[in-house]
């Protein structure tokens, strides 16, 4: 049966207390709403329509894509008045899913099994118990036990702010998704009043509309708590965020991931590991990481869109980010690869180095306080403790060419562009402006002067 889905959106996220829609506030690194969007475009449905309102502009900037509609609903007069902005887009059969842009972990295997349940003549509405069932919309079932379950038929969602002290003990609750006959759900809509203590037209009304007019109401369960949790305040996104990391630490473990810590980790993007991996606390991982087999990465360290190799070794709190790691390799502490810095095998980066743009043969080492930008550097190098390459000259970027072997010694300037022959050695100190000669020696630094028996100024 054709499927339909309608993505609630348009929200102030008044209690965010925040300029910007709380479907873009970022859950796992991304926005809200991109969870919800992926979840439900993996079911294939035939059109996805995303309720826009609060943030318009900004939310439907960042969700534009062929595939999908967005509806705007100017005001947003509640739940049911957002749905019924959908209405001329939606077909007269099929099936309406209606998700909530702001219960992002909702997973794809609950929402077929509710649509399932739909099958096109029932009204199915997810619920979860919560302990804690405070702000949610309670079902309100008969007294007489109905269904297989042994408990009564749903009556009517009623909303926190509506419900008797009696109804408020209710711990079963809607969790902002139903599936519905669309035919049905348009003639429930068009019947919607705001006539209750938020003055708003609630999108949980057509469930008393659905039993007045004899269609069957039934419940999918969600088994667990975590999927069906709204983002309503900054303490629920905290709690959901570290619950998101939960789950991406224990895949991680199950696959053997070493994490130190699964409590002390985050992942904002995804993570392939080889085996034997281990990862120290604190560290966060962003865009597109791969690390291969018996890679160590040291406590609190940020890396993104990189790809460490074989047995490499990532000391504390080294920040890696657009970069490869080649085998064997040793970076950090305190070390900072920026785009385009590519180290080959067994290359050696210290404290306080910054590498960018940047290519590294096997076995080069830069292991203290110094800059490598838009270099080549050869194998075996070593480059000494505050040499820098000078590749910006105001206006343009330069390149630096160093071939195998050469020895940099301390406290250069290398001014780009210029190039270092093969086994080529530098002074301390100096500042190379020409070529230097493989083999040779340069030195570009003011002569050392001496003035015997020197006495120094005294103080009047
Ligand atoms: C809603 C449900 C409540 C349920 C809870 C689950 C209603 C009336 N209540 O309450 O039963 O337990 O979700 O999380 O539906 N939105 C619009 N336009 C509007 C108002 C809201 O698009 O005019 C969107 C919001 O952006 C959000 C979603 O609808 O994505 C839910 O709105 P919210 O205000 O969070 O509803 P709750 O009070 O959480
Ligand atoms: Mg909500």
């Amino acid at each position: 049966m054709a499927l339909s889905v309608v993505i609630m959106a348009a929200g102030k996220g008044t209690r965010m207390r925040s300029a910007r829609p709380k479907v873009l506030h970022a859950l796992g690194g991304r926005p809200l709403l991109e969870h919800v969007v992926a979840t439900a475009e993996s079911l294939a449905p035939e059109r996805c329509i995303v309720i826009t309102g609060h943030g318009a502009e900004a939310v439907e900037a960042a969700f534009a894509c062929e595939q999908r509609a967005f509806v705007r609903q100017m005001p947003q007069l509640g739940t049911g008045h957002a749905v019924q902005q959908a209405v001329p887009a939606l077909p007269d059969d099929g099936i309406t899913l209606v998700l909530n842009g702001d219960v992002p972990l909702i997973r794809v295997a609950t929402l077929r099994a509710l649509v399932d349940a739909c099958a096109g003549t029932k009204l199915a509405l997810l619920t979860v118990t919560l302990a804690n069932p405070f702000g949610y919309g309670r079902i309100v079932r008969t007294d007489e036990p109905g269904d297989a379950d042994g408990v009564g038929a749903v009556q009517a969602i009623v909303e926190e702010k509506d419900a008797t002290p009696l109804q408020r003990q209710i711990t079963e609750v809607y969790t902002g998704i139903l599936a519905a006959p669309t035919a049905q759900l348009k003639q429930w809509l068009a019947r919607l009043t705001n006539q209750n203590a938020q003055g708003e037209y609630y999108l949980t009304d057509v469930v008393a509309h659905a039993v007045a007019d004899g269609v069957e109401v039934c419940t999918s369960c969600a088994q667990d708590e975590t999927e069906v949790l709204g983002v309503n305040s900054p303490m629920q996104l905290a709690d959901l965020e570290r619950r998101l990391q939960r789950r991406h630490a224990d895949a991680l473990m199950d696959a053997g991931v070493r994490l130190a810590d699964p409590s002390r980790f985050d992942l904002r993007g995804t993570l392939a590991c080889g085996m034997d991996v281990e990862i120290d606390v604190g560290c966060v991982f962003e865009g597109a990481v791969t690390i291969a087999d018996g890679a160590r990465i040291g406590a609190h360290c940020v890396i993104r869109d990189a790809q460490i190799a074989a047995g490499a070794v990532i000391h504390p709190f080294t920040h890696i980010e657009g970069a490869s790691v080649g085998a064997g390799s040793l970076v950090g502490p305190f070390a900072r690869l920026r785009p385009g810095a590519m180290l080959g095998e067994e290359v050696h980066i210290g404290n306080f180095v910054e590498v960018k743009n940047s290519t590294l043969a096997n076995g080069a080492k830069a292991n203290h306080l110094a800059y490598l930008g838009d270099a080549t550097v050869g194998e075996r190098v070593n480059y000494g403790a505050g040499s820098i390459t000078a590749n910006y000259d105001g206006a343009n970027k330069h390149r630096t060419t160093i071939g195998a072997d050469v020895h940099v010694g301390s406290n250069c300037v290398l001014v780009a562009p210029v190039r270092i022959g093969d086994g080529a050695t530098i002074g301390g100190g100096s500042t190379i402006t020409k070529e230097v000669a493989a083999g040779s020696l340069a030195i570009g630094r003011a002569r050392q002067v001496a003035f015997a028996d020197w006495s120094r100024p005294q103080k009047k």
